[in-house]
């Protein structure tokens, strides 16, 4: 089978890795890629929010399967157009990107689907927003409609903070706040059967203790030796399986992966957002996890042809680090040398925003690298992926030195 993926972060790194490690993959493409991806697989220059392009490199290369790893090329609707011309492809259409591109729509479904999730009011006017803020009192949660890589959730005490913000958007969703533990636990659909992974946790603020600005991910791990015994059955019945057929009974089948990012609330799990790919960093720890072999998986999904299968895992702990450039999240420096990437076993170094200048490898992103560590628990896995992080050097560079420490601490009193 030969395969284009579309993407260039750690997590078309590592789901590279995975498409590359499966024997029925004969052919990997990633489009546009980057230096850690270009050691195992063919890149091609494009530009991913170029839906025709995407479109000719796949006929072009005449591939038996497309995977979509970002947002934006998903929204765009280039899935539909793969499609029309008879590329099987894993990631939703147009329509069905809505669950991310547009918090209000997720709403929608959620409520028609009967999915536990957070009261909410869509807002347009100053008079509506000021309503909403009244309604819920602080910690605010105010959430731009639309697609702002990152940029759109605000959670704040600040009254004055949250109406700014809301000002802003052009259409914004106020929410209740879920207090308790965020899961993301994600489903690969084929449209009508859906099958839950095994769930991940990720860190958005940028410092140590939860504190600084929010980012993509600072880093994740799995599994959850914390969470309760039946969070994955629990999800399936309660979110994913109602979500897909939702969105069958809608005409819009849901056909990729299906993100669910849940707080864990003393009154049950509850939807914080949906995402219509896989999350990054949180695929750098599932996807070294994960022994069904990837391509095959993805292209059951695609082909509509994922009855009957469950998923196989690793008796082993992940955890993922990453390492961010000088001013990340708000202006990353790039540019920087990195010297020292270790070779290390039980050690996965991604590239995330990497470039090949002349002999050296150097920044080209906010996110840098992911490393990702395995071990027989979580605290040989971040004693790996620790080892290695620190022996990595580009000047400016920063990582959160907490990364799964309160589960791993957790774990041994098990
Ligand atoms: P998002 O950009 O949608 O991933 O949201 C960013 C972060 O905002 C989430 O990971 C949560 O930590 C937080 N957040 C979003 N919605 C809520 C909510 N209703 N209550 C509490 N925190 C929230
Ligand atoms: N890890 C968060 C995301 O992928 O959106």
């Amino acid at each position: 089978m030969k395969i284009l993926l579309v993407g260039s972060g750690g997590r078309e790194h590592a789901l590279g890795l995975g498409l590359h490690a499966d024997p029925e993959c004969t052919e990997l493409h990633v489009a546009p890629g980057n230096p850690g991806i270009a050691a195992f697989a063919q890149c091609h220059p494009l530009d991913i929010t170029d839906n025709e392009s995407i479109v000719n490199l796949a006929q072009k290369l005449d591939v038996d399967l497309v995977v979509i790893g970002p947002e934006i090329p998903l929204v765009n609707g280039v899935a539909d157009l793969l499609r029309a011309a008879g590329i099987s492809v894993f990631g939703p259409s147009k329509a069905a990107a809505q669950l991310e591109g547009s918090k209000n729509f997720a709403k929608e479904v959620m409520a028609d689907a009967g999915v536990p999730t957070a009261r909410s009011f869509t807002c347009t006017t100053q008079e509506e927003i000021e309503k909403a803020l009244d309604a819920f009192n602080a910690p605010y949660v105010v959430k731009d409609d639309g697609l702002a890589a990152g940029k759109g959730v605000v959670v704040t005490r600040n009254r004055d903070e949250a109406l700014a913000h809301a000002l802003n958007c052009k259409r914004v969703v106020i929410e209740e706040y879920l207090d308790g533990p965020e899961v993301s636990l994600f489903g690969i659909s084929d449209g009508k059967t859906i099958i839950p992974m095994q769930p991940a946790q990720d860190f958005k603020r940028a410092f140590d203790n939860d504190s600084g600005p929010n980012t993509g991910g600072m880093g994740a791990y799995s599994p959850l030796p914390w969470a309760p015994s039946d969070i994955i059955e629990d999800t399936y019945t309660k979110v994913l399986a109602p979500m897909i057929a939702e969105m069958a009974a809608r005409g819009t089948p849901f056909v990729g992966l299906l993100y669910a990012g849940l707080a864990l609330t003393n009154h049950g799990t509850r939807v914080i957002e949906f995402n219509a790919r896989f999350g990054d960093p949180e695929t750098q720890v599932l996807i070294p996890l994960l022994k069904t072999p990837l391509a095959s998986l993805l292209y059951k999904a695609a082909t509509r042809n994922l009855e009957g299968v469950t998923l196989q895992w690793r008796d082993e702990s992940a955890v993922t680090v990453v390492l961010a450039a000088d001013g990340y999240p708000a202006s990353p420096k790039t540019g920087g040398t990195i010297n020292g990437i270790p070779a290390i076993e039980s050690v996965s170094i991604f590239h995330a925003g990497t470039e090949q200048k002349d002999n050296e490898l150097v920044s080209a992103g906010g996110r840098v690298l992911t490393v990702t560590g395995t071990g027989i628990d979580l605290t040989e896995a971040r004693d790996r992926a620790y080892r290695a992080i620190s022996q990595i050097s580009l000047a400016g560079s920063f990582y959160r030195s907490d990364i799964a420490l309160n589960a791993s601490v957790a774990e041994k009193g098990n």
